[in-house]
């Protein structure tokens, strides 16, 4: 598995996760050298990062650790320190990660529950508990970043392969 860091830089973005001798075994193995995740030491700057490598190389595994879902979800044994956001994720609750760290799944059918685009990005302020009076400029300001506002009214089966991503991330 290769991690590449690109260069150029999303100005309103400050995110950063820095990884460091994360190694990470899921709890249903039962042979002790089988581990999904080996040593990974990687500092992620704001920017584009490509994650590249084989099928069962450890990708998805790999970014199910920056919200959390690994190890607060899948449980499994896990050793070293991933920090995301300044939130050291292992002793940070899922839903306090949900606040920092947004998540496509490979396949985004599979995480909509609404059925237009304004309503799948409302789902998620929503359930924040943003006060109302605050959730329309919260909902805009999502799909004007993400330069969606075209599709606000758009029932998500209507959308294209290319277009159902961004509003899951949204
Ligand atoms: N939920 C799971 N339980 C047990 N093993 C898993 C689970 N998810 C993935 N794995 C295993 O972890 C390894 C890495 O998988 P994964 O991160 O999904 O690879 P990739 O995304 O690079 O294809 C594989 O050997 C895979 O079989
Ligand atoms: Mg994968």
């Amino acid at each position: 598995m290769d991690i590449l860091s690109e260069k150029f830089k999303y100005p309103t973005l400050k995110t950063e996760a820095v990884l460091s001798h994360v190694t990470y075994r899921y709890p249903n193995w039962t042979n002790k050298d089988n581990i999904a995740l080996n040593e990974i030491t990687h500092a992620f700057s704001p920017g584009l990062t490509i994650v590249d490598g084989d099928s069962g190389s450890g990708k998805s595994t790999l970014l199910r650790l920056f919200n959390g879902l690994i190890p607060h979800f899948h449980g499994g044994t896990i050793k070293g320190k991933i920090t995301v956001c300044g939130l050291n994720v292992i002793s940070t609750p899922t839903r306090e990660m949900a606040k920092h760290v947004g998540f496509v799944f490979q396949e985004p059918d599979l995480g909509f529950v609404r059925g237009t685009v304004i309503n799948e990005v409302a789902f998620f302020p929503e359930n924040l508990g943003i006060e109302p009076s605050a959730l329309k400029k919260s909902v805009y300001d999502a799909m004007e970043l993400t330069d969606i506002i075209s599709l606000a009214k758009r029932r998500i089966h209507t959308l294209s392969g290319g277009e159902r991503p961004t509003p899951s991330g949204s």
